[in-house]
């Protein structure tokens, strides 16, 4: 089971959820793909088995501008992600962007369980605090969103619980 971890992220937030997810499943650091930087071709998703995949939340409610390209890419082009596991994550702010608070996660949910991905990681919607989010599905949050303007000294926790989310369901 090959994990690949992509991430877009403007200040380093969400990267700091992709170095905990390497760390905790063992994941070298070639396969943390900052999609500012490393990402290249929607290929590079084809090498893994299971993608954590991150952005924080800008504008309203959009991915990092990094996502852009490769979402549309793979909704034009479609590829087959039936047997790939995706879990998403990213950073928000819950006070100033209530409104659409990790809006980023639900986006990238769409995509790729549009694509046949299976989805996991989902956690209870009430460890947050916000009007609305596109990252609530079914009356849960569809990944981990952190917000380390308001609520810094739930991180680490709500990180290390999320992986063990994770650890029961792959
Ligand atoms: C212009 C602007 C728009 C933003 N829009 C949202 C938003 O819609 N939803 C949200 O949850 N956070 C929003 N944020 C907050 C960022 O997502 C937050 O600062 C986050 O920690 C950035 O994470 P990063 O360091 O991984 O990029 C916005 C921030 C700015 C400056």
């Amino acid at each position: 089971m090959k994990i690949g971890i992509f991430v877009g992220t403007a200040g380093g937030t969400s990267m700091k959820i992709a170095k905990a997810l390497a760390k905790e499943f063992d994941v070298d650091s070639d396969d943390v793909i900052n999609m500012e930087e490393d990402f290249d071709d929607v290929e590079q998703f084809e090498d893994y088995d299971v993608l954590f995949l991150g952005s924080s939340t800008w504008g309203k409610g959009e991915v990092h501008f990094s996502w852009v390209d490769p979402i549309l890419e793979l909704e034009s082009e479609k590829p087959d992600f039936s047997g790939k596991t995706v879990a998403f994550f990213g950073a928000g702010d819950c006070k100033k962007h209530g409104e659409h608070f990790c809006s980023a996660l639900g986006k990238l949910h769409t995509t790729f369980t549009g694509l046949g991905a299976t989805a996991i990681g989902f956690i209870p919607k009430e460890d947050y605090l916000y009007e609305f989010s596109l990252a609530e599905i079914d009356g849960k949050f569809c990944g981990l969103g952190i917000d380390e303007h308001n609520e810094k000294g739930k991180t680490k926790e709500r990180i290390s619980n999320w992986i063990e989310v994770l650890k029961s369901e792959l």
